[in-house]
């Protein structure tokens, strides 16, 4: 792409970049760079070389988010519907949650999954970071995360020289980050692969942490059913224990800064792998149902991916201007709305 010129979109090409990325605002951003280097270009390469991006930014340092506000900003309020105006509020505790198993037979909810990204306070984001700088991560990360007690305690696997075997074992078991993501690629999150990334996990595989993929951690709690509550409960501890020495980065205005906007705020995604034969068979039905909750459905091979016998990724979609406890709640309520029409459906055709 020629850095002084205007991107050229595709007729098909529906990304909230594509859509707020005026001439106006390219002519006025183009020159800019923030004090660790970052260029619009930068910021907007990923979506320019995948056109069917459906954001197509990446921030690589947290003054991206305020020199290229005028880019950021429209794109955030599309996203999540919080104006330039909104603050976002975090509330981490897990005693708030009204969330009893809503499937205790399992005849549902395959599995729980709940994720949070962070960074770290003073470094560039993935997509900028140096070499040395990713390295001191890790370091960092993964003192923290061997410093971890009782059930939290576990093992780091660098995907530097990992072992064979292990690898295939972590691939098994759906742990493993995949190498060459074409998004973070262009993005400039893959530099130096597989330097200074890693993934750890504890004995009974319900606690996981990835190190420096598209952010600097990613904090998973998950396990087999529905209990939500116990998932977010391991989720905070984590947090609150690993937050002890590493510093994360937080703005006042947009919460927990990632690389990509998609997920600042909470920075959280909470989602179940649920079987819904009948309503997937019904997708407009489907769709109504998960847009009224602000869920989102993906395939349960991760983004990207498609359905595989009626089963389904249910997630929260808005991520910032809600609170962590919000986000959970509201999964638990959609969830309990689509099992009650995946019933009612499901008696109809009987
Ligand atoms: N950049 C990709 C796109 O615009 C992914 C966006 C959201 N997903 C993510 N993993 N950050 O389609």
């Amino acid at each position: 792409m020629n850095t002084l010129s205007f991107p050229e979109f595709n007729q098909d090409c529906f990304s909230l970049l594509c859509r707020n990325l005026s001439k106006k605002v390219f002519e006025k951003l183009k020159d800019k760079a923030t004090g660790n280097g970052c260029t619009l270009y930068q910021t907007i390469n990923s979506g320019v070389v995948n056109q069917d991006s459906s954001v197509g930014v990446y921030a690589g340092d947290a003054e991206s988010y305020t020199l290229f506000a005028e880019l950021f900003d429209p794109i955030i309020e599309d996203y999540h519907g919080f104006s330039s105006k909104d603050k976002h509020l975090s509330y981490l505790d897990p005693s708030a949650l009204i969330s009893p198993n809503p499937d205790p037979e399992g005849a549902y909810i395959l599995s729980t999954r709940i994720r949070v990204g962070r960074n770290i306070a003073g470094m560039p984001l993935g997509p900028a970071v140096t070499i040395e700088q990713r390295n001191e991560i890790e370091g960092q990360v993964v003192k923290a995360l061997n410093s971890l007690t009782g059930g939290l305690s576990g093992t780091y696997y660098p995907l530097s020289g990992m072992d064979e075997s292990i690898r295939s074992r972590l691939v098994e078991d759906h742990f493993l980050f995949k190498p060459g993501d074409r998004f973070l690629d262009a993005a400039g999150l893959n530099r130096d692969w597989p330097n200074g990334r890693g993934i750890f996990h504890n004995a009974e595989k319900t606690f996981l942490v990835w190190v420096n993929e598209e952010d600097q951690l990613r904090i998973i709690s998950m396990q087999p059913g529905g209990d939500i509550e116990a998932v977010f409960t391991r989720l905070v501890t984590a947090i609150m224990k690993i937050e002890k020495s590493v510093p994360f980065l937080f703005d006042e205005r947009l919460g927990y800064l990632t690389s990509c906007p998609t997920n600042l705020g909470t920075a959280m995604r909470a989602s179940v792998h649920i079987r819904l034969p009948q309503l997937g068979a019904d997708m407009p039905v489907f769709k109504k149902l998960t847009d009224l909750f602000h869920l989102q459905i993906r395939g349960i091979h991760g983004e990207h991916s498609e359905s595989e016998r009626g089963i389904y990724d249910i997630s929260n979609k808005k991520r910032l201007g809600v609170t962590e406890v919000e986000c959970v709640q509201n999964l638990y309520n959609g969830i309990i709305a689509l099992i009650n029409r995946e019933k009612e459906f499901a008696a109809a055709s009987d």
